[in-house]
């Protein structure tokens, strides 16, 4: 039963370690493809990416600005229609500056998509990137077959995985590490 599910029955699939070491490793690639950046602008995805958002800033040793966007879904009635907007959206005017998303997870494809068009033609920014810390090739659409973050943690197979800041029904964001439940 998932509604009663407890946090000692989650399998670990990457413990705190695992996700600071990784973390280590993308902080020194975009430090170093971003050394010439004077505007380097950092957009956490809510509310999936906001420890992984801590914890790659602390790794980037080039200056940067913070922002954060959420994003829902459009609902017509309870059904969820597929389609993306973005909300409570008070970011400054980043027309001309280099964009780096930070998102949890990629998986079908949808939201990386979203997000790329938002900032490459809507806010205008002179460079898009997503850095995103797990990617689950598995289940993307086939019309999001080419979507891909620039920047991947890592690679998982067709798992529910919660913690680090990713939920099952709003739970289980506030755990150090990352486990994989069952959806059946
Ligand atoms: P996409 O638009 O289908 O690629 O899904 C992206 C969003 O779905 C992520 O930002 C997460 O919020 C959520 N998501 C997808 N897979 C998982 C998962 O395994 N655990 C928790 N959230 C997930
Ligand atoms: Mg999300």
């Amino acid at each position: 039963m998932l509604e009663t599910l407890k946090k000692e029955e989650i399998k670990v699939l990457f413990s705190e370690e695992d996700i600071a070491a990784k973390i280590k490793e993308l902080g020194e690639t975009i430090s170093d493809d971003y050394k010439d950046t004077e505007s380097l602008i950092i957009v956490g995805v809510l509310k999936g990416s906001f420890m992984f958002t801590a914890d790659l800033v602390r790794q980037i040793k080039v200056p940067c600005q913070m922002e954060f966007i959420k994003l829902s879904s459009y609902e017509d009635g309870t059904e969820s229609s597929g389609k993306i907007k973005a909300v409570d959206l008070s970011l400054p005017a980043l027309e001309g500056k280099d964009v780096l998303i930070v998102e949890d997870i990629v998986d079908s494809g949808r939201t990386a998509k979203f997000l790329k068009d938002y900032f490459d033609n809507q806010v205008e920014t002179e460079t898009c990137k997503i850095a995103a810390l797990f990617d689950k090739p598995s289940r993307r659409l086939a019309e999001f077959k080419d979507i891909q973050a620039d920047y991947t943690g890592f690679v998982i197979d067709d798992h529910f995985i919660v913690g680090y800041g990713l939920d099952y029904a709003q739970k289980f964001r506030e755990l150090p590490y990352v486990g994989c439940i069952e959806l059946d």
